[in-house]
């Protein structure tokens, strides 16, 4: 499925955004912020993506989103709810190549996928943990609607090696 609107798309990834993908997650500006991709991050890695947002938009609760330049459909980010099996809550992440930071991106396309998520796929929960030194992140949440809830300690710590991360989280 797509969410489009005047500044941006949100759709599947394509096998043609591999290099986009690769580029953005070996970028440290990026990755350090991160917990899940590998780093550095390969060309296999990306077609591994790109496969499992392709199955996860042929089930019944399609989460994981390309943010893609609505006049020439590049992939610039990747905005994903990740659904707990309950199907009644999830995790927001989300990162954009640096060259469309600054935007209001990020927080455009966040508001898109809360308002996807509570109303199309029903969901009552959605939470993000972020790096403590995540400045920009934490204001996209705010922005969000997304209340403070405070410090956890995660198994896995951001690139840059953060392990107590900040939990955010709204409801439905
Ligand atoms: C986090 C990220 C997605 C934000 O993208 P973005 O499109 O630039 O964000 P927005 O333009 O929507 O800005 C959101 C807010 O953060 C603020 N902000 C941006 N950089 C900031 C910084 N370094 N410190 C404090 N605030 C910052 C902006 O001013 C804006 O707030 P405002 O509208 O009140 O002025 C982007 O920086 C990114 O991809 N970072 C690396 C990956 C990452 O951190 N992912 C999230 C992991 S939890």
């Amino acid at each position: 499925m797509e969410i489009e609107e005047k500044t941006f798309r949100l759709r599947p990834f394509l096998e043609s955004d591999e290099p986009a993908i690769v580029d953005s997650l070996n970028d440290w500006t990026v990755a350090q912020w991160l917990t899940r991709p590998p780093f550095p991050y390969t060309a296999e890695d990306a077609r591994w993506w790109i496969d499992f947002v392709r199955r996860d938009h042929e089930g019944p609760q399609p989460g994981h989103f390309a943010i893609a330049d609505p006049l020439d459909d590049r992939a610039v980010g990747c905005i994903s709810l990740d659904i707990a099996e309950t199907g009644k809550a999830a995790e927001l992440g989300y990162w954009l190549a640096t060259s469309h930071w600054g935007r209001g991106l990020a927080t455009m396309t966040a508001r898109a996928v809360v308002e996807h998520g509570f109303g199309t796929l029903g969901l009552k929960r959605l939470f993000a943990t972020t790096d403590p030194a995540n400045d920009a992140s934490q204001q996209v949440l705010r922005k969000c609607g997304f209340e403070e809830i405070g410090p956890r300690l995660l198994d896995r710590p951001t690139k840059r090696g953060a392990t107590q991360h900040i939990l955010f989280e709204r409801h439905a």
